[in-house]
């Protein structure tokens, strides 16, 4: 789906060996020295000069939670706010590098929780710290010596941007007496690395998929007909927490009826009718690595016919898709068979006229009509973004999603398609499938990794038609112990 606006996952920093740098040493559970070799990885494709990483900044407002840029989180593992990072590359080699962090301040600590300082940051990151006041100075007498005829910057840093986040405008501020210094972005370096995803990273990636598949369950096992969207994002989101996930990864999706139609609906606030579906898209994150999962449920426990023919449609592509994943094969080729088994299925239902018709757009170019019901695309990475970099091939350690949809929207004749004489011959053609599928909205994301035998799904949740009405006629919510379990097998992975 095209990438939203969203906050990222905040982690305390959490040291499980003993404080010092041991090369037992981690952060989030993944090992200090795992963010050296990225740092060192990202010096080697520099070549020569200083590296400017930068993090995210508090909220302007009180009470809003802060969340780590997610480039910066990955290069240091750093997951307070306001923080940079200066590294010195020579020969492909790092030779200095600085973590700029705020400095220790009890007043404003006994407001705003504690502050890691210079010395703790070093013994927590391998950096050495130094107040993040003293960045402009360190960057001005660098520029006065000449060392800056440019600077790299390794930040989720986008001028081109409508509204600059906040990194960006830190870059900018922080380079604004230096016009004379060449800004290089080398960005898309770090995003090459973070497309790959490490044995650690995947041990966190799963926590958030287990605890996602278990929020899935619970819906499945609570959903009743007369139930509001909000007790179901409350189930979501309480289960989430309740196994020690942070936080949702995303604005979580609850759409039902027509709101099922809606890709990114977030406001989660009808009333669930009897004989509707509810689409289920969210995702907790774990150690900052998001979880993303789709399940589409029928509010009353049983898939009507109708609504069951959309949903096997979806599913068989999604199956479609997973049979050609695997090490070597491109999205590409992943999107095209899904798409073939979509187009067929769609024209078998009457709801396209056949599997490579088209519409008239309002430009009067011809656009398939598969896209009139499936306009997104069929998936993307995750990690510490729940929309993280993809490589164009997939390789060992990539880790994924698969979400085809159905979407029929109640205003596709009357809003949506453009009334021009062929148009209106396709409508008369598609107007009785339209009819018997208006308002069902269906998709089903799973989440994978790549290995080298080809491919694992992560994602547990009931998926096929009879798995998901047998959980959803078993009955009550979960019971308290099986909590209990959950967090003993949690506990200590952050
Ligand atoms: N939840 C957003 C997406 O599926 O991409
Ligand atoms: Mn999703
Ligand atoms: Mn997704």
């Amino acid at each position: 789906m095209l990438p939203r606006r969203l906050s990222l996952p905040v982690l305390t920093l959490f040291l499980l060996a003993a404080p010092g740098l041991s090369a037992q040493a981690t952060l989030s559970s993944i090992p200090v020295q795992e963010f050296a070799d990225r740092r060192a990885g990202l010096a080697a494709e520099v070549g020569d000069g200083w590296i400017l990483g930068v993090g995210g900044v508090t909220a302007p407002q009180p009470f809003i939670p802060f969340h780590q840029d997610p480039v910066f989180r990955y290069l240091t593992g750093f997951t307070q706010p306001e923080a940079a990072l200066l590294v010195w590359a020579q020969g492909g080699q790092v030779r200095e590098e600085m973590l700029f962090v705020q400095p220790r301040d009890p007043a404003a600590e006994t407001w705003d929780g504690y502050r890691m300082g210079p010395e703790a940051s070093r013994e927590r990151t391998g950096i050495p710290g130094r107040s993040i006041q003293e960045l402009p100075a360190v960057l001005d007498s660098l520029a006065g010596a000449g060392a800056l005829p440019r600077i790299h910057v390794a930040a989720s840093y986008n001028p081109g941007a409508a509204v600059a986040n906040d990194v960006t405008q830190r870059v900018q501020n922080l380079m604004a007496g230096h016009g004379d210094v060449e800004v290089r972005v080398v960005t898309p370096y770090v995003d090459r690395m973070r497309q790959v995803k490490s044995e650690a990273e995947i041990a966190l990636l799963r926590r958030s998929i287990e605890i996602t598949s278990e929020a899935h369950r619970e819906v499945a096992r609570s959903l009743r007909p007369g139930m509001n969207e909000f007790e179901i994002q409350a189930i979501i989101e309480y289960t989430f927490r309740r196994y020690g996930a942070e936080r949702p990864a995303f604005s979580s999706i609850v759409g039902s009826g027509p709101n099922s139609t809606i890709l990114h609906y977030e406001t989660n606030d009808d009333f669930m009718e009897d004989g509707e579906v509810l689409l289920v898209d969210v995702g907790a994150a774990f150690g900052g690595y998001a979880a993303d999962i789709t399940r589409t449920y029928p509010v009353n426990g049983r898939f009507s016919d109708a609504q069951r023919e959309i949903y096997q449609l979806v599913l068989d592509a999604q199956l479609a898709a997973e049979g050609v994943a695997g090490p070597g094969v491109s999205m590409g080729q992943l999107s095209q068979a899904a798409t073939v088994v979509l187009a067929e299925g769609l024209a078998e239902l009457g709801l396209i006229e056949a599997p490579d018709a088209t519409f008239e757009d309002e430009m009067g170019r011809q656009v398939p009509q598969l896209r009139l019901f499936y306009m997104h695309g069929l998936g993307h990475g995750i990690g510490l973004h729940v929309h993280d970099p993809t490589p164009p091939v997939l390789e060992p350690g990539v880790v994924f999603t698969i979400e085809p949809g159905i979407y029929v929207r109640e205003n596709l004749f009357t809003e949506v398609i453009p009334d021009t004489p062929r148009n209106r011959e396709m409508m008369e053609a598609i107007r009785p499938a339209f009819q018997r599928y208006v308002n069902i909205g269906v998709r089903i994301e799973d989440n994978y990794l790549v290995t080298a035998q080809g491919l694992e799904r992560l994602s547990t949740a009931p998926r096929e038609v009879a798995e998901v009405e047998a959980l959803m006629a078993a009955g009550e919510a979960s019971p308290a112990p099986r909590r209990d379990e959950w967090v003993e097998r949690f506990r200590g992975m952050r």
